[in-house]
């Protein structure tokens, strides 16, 4: 009897040790040529790297990071002013991000072994590490939370999502004004690190989004929005990993526009 309970403890935690991520001890970088894979150790060692105070979102508190400026990270690298960068996570999170914006503001934060960071916040068992997109606040220039990507696994130069997917655009008849065309933008951001729409991205985490429904033909408007806010308002089960989204990540104007360009992009009834 013990035996058999022995056993079924040892299956349960094999499945367990088999379920939690399996981090990546190398990042990929590249552009349209080459591929170049980096250790931690390598990138600690690069002689831009160097330590900075972080106000962090993620782990909602100050954090002292070794870092890589984005900018010295892909400086031998073809980058054009238009192009973005797909940033993928161990488990296929994976968005595409300003090159320039990268440039600009990011930096590589870079785990050691000798001064571990915490666990993420929420009861997860892993840290950000080993590699973890951070920013320096700029007055002026918003940065989505999908941003801030960790368990980081490849930087790849790319098209902007506009060039690889012209079936995600919003019609030249569409006044520049209306919040379709900031629906597109957020839905980019922040939606498209998980899903896809009509097969256009790279997520694979959650549904596509247009086939075989979008989910303005079968949600109530006012269930959609409170589910984007919160999925768990509107539906709850442990394995759910789609996550709320705080208004200062998604305001309600957001979220309105999102389910606008959504209902846009629907089959005309
Ligand atoms: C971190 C990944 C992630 C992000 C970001 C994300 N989702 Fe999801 N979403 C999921 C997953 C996974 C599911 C499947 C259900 C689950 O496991 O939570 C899902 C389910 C859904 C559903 C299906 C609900 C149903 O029951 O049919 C809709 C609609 C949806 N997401 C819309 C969105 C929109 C719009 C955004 C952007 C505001 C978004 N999601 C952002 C992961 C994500």
């Amino acid at each position: 009897m013990i035996r058999l309970l022995l056993l079924v403890l040892g299956i349960v935690a094999a499945i367990g040790a088999a379920r939690s991520p399996s981090l990546a001890q190398s990042l990929e970088v590249a552009d349209r040529g080459t591929t170049k894979t980096f250790t931690a150790a390598q990138l600690l060692t690069d002689k831009a790297a160097r330590s900075i105070v972080i106000a962090d979102p993620v782990y909602k508190r100050t954090m002292t990071y070794r870092v890589i400026a984005m900018a010295d990270l892909l400086r031998d690298l073809k980058v054009g002013s238009d192009d973005y960068v797909q940033a993928r996570a161990v488990d296929n999170f994976s968005v595409a991000i300003p090159a320039a914006l990268l440039k600009a503001g990011a930096f590589l934060a870079i785990e050691t072994a000798a001064a571990p960071w915490p666990k993420l916040p929420g009861g997860s068992n892993a840290t950000a590490g080993p590699f973890y997109i951070v920013w320096q606040r700029r007055p002026g220039i918003d940065i989505s939370s999908e941003y801030w990507a960790y368990h980081l696994a490849a930087l790849t130069v790319t098209d902007s999502p506009a060039k690889r997917w012209p079936d995600l655009a919003v019609g030249v008849d569409i006044p520049a004004t209306d919040r379709i065309h900031r629906g597109l933008d957020r839905f980019v951001a922040v939606c498209m690190a998980c899903h896809r729409f009509a097969g256009a991205g790279e997520g694979m985490q959650g549904p596509d989004l247009a086939r075989p429904m979008n989910p303005v033909d079968y949600f109530q408007p006012e269930a959609l929005r409170k589910f984007l806010r919160d999925p768990k308002s509107v539906r709850d089960w442990p394995e759910q990993k789609m996550p709320a989204f705080s208004e200062e990540m998604l305001s309600a104007a957001d979220i309105d526009a999102i389910v606008a360009w959504l209902a846009y992009k629907a089959p005309r009834r």
